[in-house]
């Protein structure tokens, strides 16, 4: 891999909006100084990721994740740094030299991702100049895409006379090993391959990103099988991807609310409709993966069933999905025997609105369900109540398990304790909460909070710096990370003069970084005036501690000398004893006059 400089890597960062990289993937509102939005690492309903722009980090709350641009692109989108750096660069148009440019894993699926995207365009103009193309429009036209949806989700037509798809990518001079590789085109042995797909009316699938990751293909009569999708391949993988969102994406920001329905054709009626903000699964039942994207951009997710028994049934199922994606999510249904296409294109968007305007809870849905199921007896609803906490167990948010087994409890007539505490195999009761939290981990070493106060000062105010330049404080400093940060702080202040945060998150871990970046937005709230006090205020907490900790060695080895009956050992140990003691006291007494000066 190259490497890439420093200073190129400030200037990408100089150049490039870190609230716009993260809008390519999630949706951020401005809120004071900072932008928040749903954290796309962990479950939640309340935003708690925030962005600062100003300082180019971000941090979630909820979770601990933070950093900057590139720490961000690394993590979401799984990238090494340079390849993170790469894709800044390219997006701000900053040149890197050839050496610095990373012989990324992605070079490959770049490849393949453009060999899709020739294979979308070959369909697309088949759709309108091959001969065969003819009937495919026909068909469109009989299920009622006009030109300006086709051309929108950029349909297209794989004939089945004619060279093929295959031939066409072999004279274009793709190895015909990677369209292989993403099941465009088959082997057939002694070097010839065949099209997957042909005869078939093809929906090309595009990522968020609007990047082609596969596709799918209808026959045009009542061939079978009536769709078929691209096998998962390294770039398709059905259970997480869904049809349309690249579309429906702006739709869903403006309107901050998705629907959700099964088939290509229904997405393309829905959002000829005017419903643009309409994304479909391919064949699958809803998976907590494909929540997990949704709630990148809205936490207003509705998935519109089939009124049938298979779609009540299906809507039931949902809700342990939707709590194990993280939302809480609402379902709502249509007539039976209508599925959205039909419905939207005899009723009207209007009539498909009020559909949606009925959307109920998930997890309302989900106790009426159960207790149709189970019957309202004393063994019903001792089954519900299992059955409930089983799936409450899922929920990650307290909060929500909280407001979730109080409505169960109310729509079901049961206890919420019974809820809340799910029996194991042992029959002990395990509760939501005993669930081990990430700052639980054995081991670990308490952070005080007076080591990343000082970290917050240090990062605002040049006179703080000023003064602990002059101070031996870093040896008191018992975390390990923070040690660290503040020595990276003022070795930058040091021999720079200033303190930039975005060089500092860069030679930082990025554990340690991410901390960093929420100090930083924290800190915000320190006002000019006190910042001298809390400074001291600080190191007099530090410095005691550590003389603390000094008295509490030497009383130990006082009484060590006494059991050896080490007489001079001991009378050493004592004075030293009493000169910590003293300057406890004395530090003791500052610390009492600054805070009382504090007031
Ligand atoms: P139309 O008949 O074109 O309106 O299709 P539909 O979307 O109403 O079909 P249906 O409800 O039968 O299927 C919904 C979705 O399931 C489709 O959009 C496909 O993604 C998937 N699907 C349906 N039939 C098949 C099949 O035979 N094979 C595969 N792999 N997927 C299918
Ligand atoms: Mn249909």
């Amino acid at each position: 891999m190259g490497m890439i400089g420093e200073d190129k890597i400030l200037e990408i960062r100089g150049k490039s909006s870190i609230v716009e990289v993260v809008s390519d993937h999630l949706t951020l509102k401005k809120m004071g100084q900072n932008y928040v939005g749903l954290c796309p690492f962990h479950a939640e309903n309340t935003p708690s990721f925030t962005v600062n722009e100003e300082k180019g980090i971000f941090h979630c709350f909820g979770c601990g994740v933070g950093g900057n641009i590139f720490s961000f692109l690394m993590q979401f989108e799984h990238l090494s740094f340079p390849e993170a750096v790469e894709k800044v660069a390219k997006r701000y148009g900053v040149q890197l030299d050839r050496l610095e440019r990373p012989f990324a894993k992605n070079q490959r699926s770049d490849r393949l991702y453009r060999l899709n995207e020739r294979a979308a365009a070959y369909f697309h103009k088949a759709l309108s100049a091959h001969p065969e193309g003819k009937r495919a429009l026909q068909y469109l036209k009989t299920r009622g895409i006009d030109e300006r949806t086709s051309r929108r989700f950029y349909l297209g037509y794989a004939p089945s006379s004619g060279p093929g798809l295959a031939a066409f990518l072999q004279r274009d001079g793709w190895p015909l090993r990677d369209a292989v590789s993403i099941a465009l085109v088959t082997d057939r042995g002694n070097d010839k391959y065949g099209d997957k797909f042909f005869g078939r009316l093809i929906f090309p699938i595009i990522d968020a990103g609007g990047k082609v990751t596969g596709f799918g293909g209808r026959t045009l009569g009542d061939g079978l099988p009536k769709y078929l999708n691209s096998a998962e391949t390294p770039l398709f993988h059905k259970g997480a991807q869904l049809y349309g969102l690249f579309q429906a994406k702006e739709g869903i920001r403006s309107m901050d609310r998705v629907v959700v329905v099964e088939g290509y054709l229904d997405v393309l009626a829905l959002s000829q409709a005017g419903l643009s903000w309409t994304v479909a699964t391919m064949g699958t039942a809803l998976t907590p993966d494909h929540v997990r994207l949704l709630r990148r951009y809205t936490k207003n997710v509705i998935a519109l069933f089939d009124g049938d028994e298979a779609g009540r049934k299906a809507a039931a199922r949902s809700f342990e999905i939707f709590v194990e994606g993280g939302l809480l999510g609402q379902a709502a249904f249509l007539p039976q025997g209508e599925d959205p296409d039909t419905f939207v294109r005899s009723r009207g968007r209007q009539a498909l609105e009020s559909v949606l305007e009925q959307a109920v809870p998930m997890a309302d849905y989900y106790f009426t369900w159960l207790q149709g199921r189970h019957g309202a007896n004393i063994e019903g609803k001792s089954q519900i109540a299992q059955e409930v906490s089983r799936v409450l167990a899922k929920v990650t948010s307290p909060f929500e398990v909280d407001l979730l087994s109080r409505r169960a409890a109310e729509f079901l007539g049961i206890r919420e304790e019974l809820l809340r505490h799910q029996p194991d195999k042992a029959g002990k009761a395990v509760t939501n909460q005993g669930q081990a939290s990430p700052a639980a981990h054995s081991g670990r070493i308490p952070e005080d909070r007076a080591e990343s106060s000082l970290v917050a000062l240090m990062l605002r105010f040049p006179e703080v710096l000023r003064r602990l330049e002059k101070e031996e404080f870093l040896e008191r400093i018992v975390h390990p990370g923070w040690k660290e940060t503040l020595a990276c702080i003022l070795s930058e202040w040091r021999e720079r003069g200033e303190v930039n945060l975005a060089r500092l998150t860069l030679n930082l871990p990025p554990h340690q970084a991410s901390a960093l970046a929420a100090l930083a937005i924290q800190g915000e709230s320190i006002q000019e005036n006190e910042s001298r006090q809390m400074t001291e205020d600080c190191l007099l907490h530090l410095h005691l501690k550590y003389l603390k900790g000094l008295e509490s060695d030497l009383c130990r080895a006082i009484r060590l000398a006494e059991e050896k009956m080490d007489e001079k050992a001991r009378k050493e140990r004592i004075l030293e004893w009493q000169e910590v003691v003293q300057k406890e006291r004395n530090l003791e007494q500052q610390r009492y006059t600054l805070r009382t000066g504090l007031r």
